[in-house]
């Protein structure tokens, strides 16, 4: 089968209408590749409307988020081609097959029903997640309630995106001291399986107050049942009395964690079609309602429902994720740019890149389409960035005046999330929008050392104020724009067979017995792992 075929089959297309779409999409990417590349500059002074076109307000109820889009070189040319490409690759249909829970993670034959979590799937996905939901609330309410003793701390983990997607709602959501008030239960998220890493949490927890969630899609990832381990040992030698007892499994394997020694009252399950990069909706979202309170988990879960209807029914370039997704085939496959960098203007969206890389990078880093063919072009490029103004202050050099093309990204907030004199979120914004401008205009100069070349691309994402509705509509839009990527690179942004090699390499080497190559076998002497 091919391509477009293996589409069809997934959307209900006919085979030689999918052939027909994937001539079409060929074509599309001949009349793409020839297209002129105008300066930004000179795009601007064509088209008086260019701003309305490209930059879009989403309203979320009390406030929106800004999409300005109008700083890159999308241009009506593009903007039509990219949609004649959309509708080749039936992105239609493949948007339907997603939120009607279809068969869109075909090498592996499941749904990829996340935003049944936030309302909009197949009636029996959508039913399931709201019985879940309401275990989840019940064990949040009774932990609030004091059933478990005084609580005053979480560790939390898991790793991947059984880890990534809470601590970036946490750190964005729980500000100590911050103008959405302090944290219910403090939340440390422990990933990483050195040891540092969890003496790091047990130096901030009080063991008597502290519970442990244990968050595994699969319940047998090596660094989060080490780690687990090791958490319910520290419990018991500070003395708490039933170490399992603290303990809440968040997972789509619930026998594994009773088998485990969890008691099922306190297994909070998600179902097997939630991915793991995509799973802040379900049960892995715990630790933020136990930190802020069910009420701002339901309204993140609302956020992300208006942008998934958004998504549902804005058409083509009117589609804010489906636009990102244009924008970021005109990098990665016209323009060669082989990554992207992302920069929050806002402390509390610090974790934003770290999660990105993994929803985009573990999605779209492929290199075979849905029916296994070889790709047609590069996938998703490297995703990176830090955390305005520090990078700034390191990394932007290379953005202005080196000579790769990075298209740039910029988040931020209107509404400061500290209470200090206003100067500071005044100076912060104006270097966020400073650096979008200087990226784009440029400067000359007799000395090529002081030349910028100007022409730089970047998007800016402006968020009235980050609160739980406009942070889950932030992060089902990323969710979304990678998905409308890899609907039109034609590729299953669901599975992520690659990350199995290393870690069935990693358990030989444990086990002992194994021969590596020499470089590799000696770096084990070294170490003293093996035999
Ligand atoms: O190694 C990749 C991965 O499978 C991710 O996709 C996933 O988020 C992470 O490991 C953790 O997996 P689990 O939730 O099953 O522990």
């Amino acid at each position: 089968m091919d391509d477009g075929a293996m589409l069809g089959a997934c959307h209900s297309r006919t085979e030689r209408q999918a052939m027909a779409d994937r001539q079409a999409a060929d074509r599309s990417w001949s009349t793409l590749n020839a297209l002129e590349h105008p300066r930004l500059s000179d795009l601007f002074a064509a088209d008086p409307e260019r701003l309305a076109k490209l930059s879009t307000r989403l309203e979320l109820g009390e406030g929106g988020v800004l999409f300005d889009w109008s700083k890159t070189h999308l241009d009506d040319p593009h903007l039509d081609e990219f949609e004649a490409l959309a509708e080749a690759m039936d992105f239609a249909g493949a948007r339907a097959a997603l939120l009607g829970g279809g068969v869109v993670n075909v090498s592996e034959g499941r749904a990829a029903e996340h935003t049944a979590q936030r309302g909009t799937g197949s009636e029996e996905a959508v039913a399931l997640a709201q019985v879940l939901h309401a275990r989840m609330a019940g064990l949040v309410d009774a932990i609030h309630k004091g059933v478990f003793g005084e609580i005053r701390h979480l560790i939390h983990i898991g790793i991947g995106g059984s880890a990534l997607g809470p601590a970036l709602a946490v750190g964005a959501l729980a500000r100590p001291n911050g103008s959405l008030g302090g944290a219910m239960v403090d939340v440390h998220v422990v990933s990483n399986i050195d040891g540092c890493a969890l003496e790091a949490a047990f130096a901030g927890c009080d063991p008597q107050a502290t519970m442990l969630a244990v968050a595994s899609k699969t319940f047998t990832t090596i660094e989060t049942m080490t780690n687990a381990a090791s958490a319910l040992a520290w419990l018991e030698s500070a003395g708490v009395a039933d170490p399992f007892g603290r303990v809440v499994a968040l997972t789509a394997s619930p026998e594994k964690a009773v088998e485990w020694g969890v008691d099922e009252t306190r297994v909070l399950p998600f179902p097997e079609s939630v991915g793991g990069r995509y799973s802040l909706w379900s049960s892995i979202g715990f630790p933020v309602a136990l930190a802020l309170g069910w009420p701002d988990f339901a309204e993140m879960l609302g956020g992300a429902a208006t942008m998934d209807r958004h998504f549902a029914t804005a058409e083509g370039r009117d589609n804010l994720p489906l636009r990102a997704a244009f924008a970021d085939l005109l990098y990665s496959r016209l323009r060669h740019c082989q990554t992207r960098a992302v920069f929050a203007y806002d402390e509390r969206l610090t974790l934003l890149p770290s999660y990105l890389q993994q929803l985009e990078m573990e999605s779209n880093g492929k290199s075979a389409t849905l029916s296994g063919n070889p790709v047609d072009g590069p996938t998703a490029p490297v995703t990176w960035g830090g955390v305005g103004t520090d990078a700034q202050h390191a990394v932007f050099q290379l953005l202005h005046q080196g000579t790769s093309l990075v298209p740039v990204e910029f988040v931020a907030a209107v509404v400061p999330g500290d209470d200090l004199d206003e100067a500071h979120h005044r100076i912060l914004l104006a270097n966020c929008f400073a650096q979008g401008a200087a990226l784009m205009q440029g400067r000359c100069s007799d000395d090529a050392a002081r030349t910028y070349p100007g022409d730089r691309p970047s998007e800016t994402v402006l968020i009235d104020e980050l609160s739980p509705a406009s942070f889950g509509a932030l992060i089902a839009f990323y969710e979304h724009r990678t998905f409308a990527n890899a609907v039109l690179m034609g590729i299953n942004p669901f599975d992520q067979f690659g990350v199995e090699l290393g870690k069935q390499i990693a358990g030989q080497m444990e086990q002992g017995g194994a021969i590596f190559d020499p470089s590799t076998q000696a770096l084990l002497l070294a170490a003293g792992i093996g035999s």
